[in-house]
């Protein structure tokens, strides 16, 4: 079942009446770009197929009421009360939703925000570093927006999407999974300047080129609100802050000498990565449009090294997943996400998937790590009401 039918079916049974609409918004895979978000840099995420729906039915009174597949329990919250609910930090899963709720009344107050019954489903896997929190927000924010009138843009939409990360849930990320999600287009990346939010899509010519992005999930699970995350993002702003910017975006592999003579060995690694991975991300966008996919590829293994021996936020399973598919003929790979645990992507001749993924999965035994999860991507469209 989709999970547009499955949200639609959870909120029939949980209310008994039928969804005034379903929307989705999508998981994102970065093909390029990381942890250079919240440092203002650049980054080229894409959108996948794997959705979040939420069916939502407008309700008489101001109480705001969210259950999902994965969480029966039905959280329920009068709008009065929202301040106080978000202020407490107690919601578990149901944060992202009522953040989002809360996030979008503040972004738009003159929005006839009234009660409303959610239902969620999704089939982006969770704790993957394919961003099924910012697939939650999308879909709710996008929900929301229509049945409130508040007529935010996308990129508003993703703003409100961050704040109910970052102030409701408590993950101190960036914006690159929120802009993803509300932004992607078919067969195309987006490259973000995080700074100015400016997008533009990039053509990525995998089904002209005969190729495929293989997505090996490691299945160790990761958590953006609390350790590495947080501790590597506290490092870039010392680092900033030593250097005299307000931040790294302002910095130029040029001036990683002076960041060398000034930072500890720590601290200087740590913005070596963003500097270099900025820089990275610029050469991939010229290298599509002037070369194509395939030339991609050591760009993408530059960026893995460069977070596995820098930015220390691969593992084990990651550095194997990517060591292995390159082994198997991948053009590039690299890790995918926030790092420490989550996925790992390929890019590969559409050819080559079948015997990558199953050398994968025999190098993970082998190594006794737990069986990885292997599928394809494919970039598609993003946050939009369905039905
Ligand atoms: C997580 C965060 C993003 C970004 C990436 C790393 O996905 O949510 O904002 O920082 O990690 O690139």
């Amino acid at each position: 079942m989709s999970a547009q039918d499955a949200a639609a079916a959870r909120l029939r049974e949980f209310t008994g009446r039928e969804p005034d609409a379903v929307w989705s918004a999508p998981g994102r895979a970065n093909l390029i770009g990381e942890h250079t978000d919240y440092n203002e840099g650049f980054v080229l995420p894409f959108a996948i197929e794997h959705r979040t729906a939420a069916a939502v039915a407008l309700r008489d009174d101001d109480v705001i009421r969210v259950t999902s597949t994965f969480a029966p329990d039905a959280v329920g919250v009068s709008l009065a009360e929202l301040d106080e609910t978000i202020a407490r930090g107690d919601l578990d899963w149901a944060a992202y939703p009522l953040g989002v709720a809360w996030a979008l009344r503040r972004a738009a107050p003159g929005a006839a925000a009234r009660g409303v019954d959610i239902a969620i489903a999704s089939d982006v896997p969770v704790g993957a570093g394919l961003s099924s929190s910012a697939a939650i927000e999308g879909a709710v924010a996008s929900a929301l927006n229509d049945e409130w009138d508040a007529g935010l843009s996308p990129v508003s939409l993703a703003r409100v999407g961050r704040t109910a990360e970052n102030d409701a849930v408590g993950a101190p990320t960036g914006i690159m999974d929120q802009m993803a999600s509300m932004l992607g287009v078919a067969d195309a990346a987006t490259f973000l300047d995080c700074r100015t939010l400016e997008t533009d899509s990039v053509d990525l010519g995998l089904r002209r080129e005969g190729l495929s992005l293989l997505v090996i999930d490691t299945n160790v699970k990761h958590s953006h609100a609390t350790g590495g995350y947080r501790e590597r993002r506290a490092s870039c702003e010392a680092g900033a802050a030593a250097m005299g910017v307000p931040s790294l975006r302002d910095l130029s592999v040029g001036d990683l000498p002076r960041a060398q003579e000034l930072l500890d060995d720590v601290t200087f690694r740590r913005v070596r990565h963003i500097v270099t991975e900025n820089q990275r991300v610029l050469d991939t966008v010229w290298t599509l449009r002037s070369a194509g996919p395939r030339a991609i590829g050591d760009l993408l293994v530059a960026s893995h090294v460069s977070m596995r021996d820098d930015f220390e936020i691969s593992g084990p399973e990651l550095d194997l997943a990517v060591d292995t598919a390159l082994a198997a003929g991948a053009i590039g790979a690299r890790m995918t996400g926030g790092g420490f645990g989550g996925a790992a992507i390929a890019l590969l001749d559409d050819g080559q998937v079948a015997d990558a993924g199953a050398a994968v999965t025999a190098a993970f035994a082998a190594s006794g790590f737990a069986a990885p999860t292997i599928f394809t991507v494919r970039p598609s469209e993003g946050a939009r009401r369905d039905r």
